[in-house]
């Protein structure tokens, strides 16, 4: 089933809403592996600076997104879906929406036991989350990177779901998400 102009899609805010938060994500993952391996400098301090002002911008982005969320359905897959690829898109989606808040969440609650306040560009100290605590920060080091690697896969499912909608379905699922694809 192909999708028509007439039939429902996302709305622009939605649209922008999805593709600041991918482009947040596929900028800050890689900017995250690359730091964390770096031996300790200037160089990689300015980086995790970089990293965290843009994992907090993420974070912010999402909150909105999940209150405009909250008020707006996202509109149906085409009636011919079989249940149980509803249920994969609708639980993935959920995953999504879970890992992209708890990974903002949880580097800053690493940068908090670590002892190092998050001063949002270089201006706004944010609030530590918890006190001190090396052990700690070091298991929330390790929940940041486990997050991380689950957050890959699903996006991983995501883009490849996208895929086969758009070239073995070629149901034009795609143009909800990417105008230029509509017909
Ligand atoms: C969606 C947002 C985020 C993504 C995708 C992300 C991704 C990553 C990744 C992939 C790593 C490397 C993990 C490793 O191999 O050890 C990392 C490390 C790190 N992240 Fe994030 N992160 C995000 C948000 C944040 C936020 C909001 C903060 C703090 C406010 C933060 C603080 C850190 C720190 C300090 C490290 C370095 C750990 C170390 O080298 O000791 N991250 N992040």
């Amino acid at each position: 089933m192909e999708f028509k102009n007439s039939e429902p899609k996302y709305s622009g805010l939605a649209i922008i809403f999805h593709w600041l938060t991918a482009l947040g994500i596929f900028i800050c993952f890689p900017l995250g592996l690359y730091m964390a391996d770096l031996k300790l400098s200037p160089t990689k301090l300015q980086l995790i600076s970089y990293h965290k002002w843009l994992g907090v911008t993420i974070f912010g982005v999402l909150v909105l997104r999940m209150i405009w969320r909250a008020f707006n359905k996202a509109p149906a897959l085409p009636s011919n879906t079989p249940k149980w690829q509803i249920g994969a898109a609708h639980a993935t989606h959920l995953f999504l929406y879970v890992l992209m808040i708890a990974i903002p969440v949880s580097g800053w609650l690493m940068s908090s036991a670590k002892g190092f306040t998050t001063v949002y560009l270089g201006m706004f100290p944010l609030p530590d989350l918890i006190g001190k605590d090396k052990e700690l920060g070091d298991t929330l080091r390790n929940l940041h990177q486990q997050l991380n690697y689950a957050l890959l896969i699903l996006v991983v499912l995501h883009i490849a779901a996208a895929i086969k909608h758009q070239f073995f379905d070629r149901d034009g699922l795609i143009g909800r998400m990417i105008p230029t694809f509509r017909k």
